[in-house]
């Protein structure tokens, strides 16, 4: 893909994503399911997540998450292989909750701040993943969602 429908693809997203909705962080409850990390992750990242337990898989949420991946993230990520940005099939695995949800909806502070994201900012053609605006709970809706795509 060329840099030039990269950097168009962006725009489009950042023009056609005007909706925001903050809303109160959700509370859950702890669980033990197979798409949780697994050691990797200590780090959290910077923006609203700090303290996330997390509840059993929800069919409801995995559906919602699964159109919100579709219409938001699949033009750049692919499951299982390189796209414009990372694979993130095995992510939740491997980054702790409130580091996906943070880079979610606050990628650029975490493109600034984030020592990861810095390293992955440079590895993925100095591409930024862009601020879609995405709500707390449909952040987390696509953290169940990609919770139930691990293998
Ligand atoms: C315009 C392309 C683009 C879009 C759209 C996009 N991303 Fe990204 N994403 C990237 C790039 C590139 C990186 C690598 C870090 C960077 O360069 O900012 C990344 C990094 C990530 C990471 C951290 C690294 C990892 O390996 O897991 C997660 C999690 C992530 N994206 C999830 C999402 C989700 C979920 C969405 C949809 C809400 C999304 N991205 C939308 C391009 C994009």
């Amino acid at each position: 893909m060329s840099k030039v429908f990269i950097t168009l693809a962006i725009l489009v997203i950042a023009l056609t994503t005007a909706s925001f909705s903050g809303g109160p962080q959700a509370s859950v409850t702890a669980s033990d399911t197979p798409g949780d990390p697994q050691g990797v992750a200590a780090d959290k990242g910077t923006g609203p997540f700090q303290n996330v337990t997390l509840a059993p898989p929800d069919k409801d949420k995995i559906k919602t998450g699964l159109s919100v991946f579709t219409n938001k993230c699949l033009l750049c990520h692919e499951l299982d292989a390189n796209k414009v940005g990372p694979p993130l099939r095995n992510a939740t695995k491997t980054y702790s909750p409130e580091f996906i949800l943070n880079m979610i909806v606050n990628p650029v502070e975490m493109q600034k701040s984030n020592a990861t994201v810095k390293e992955l900012f440079k590895k993925y053609n100095n591409v930024p993943m862009p601020d879609q605006k995405i709500s707390q709970q449909d952040a987390l809706a696509i953290y169940e969602y990609l919770r139930s795509v691990v293998k």
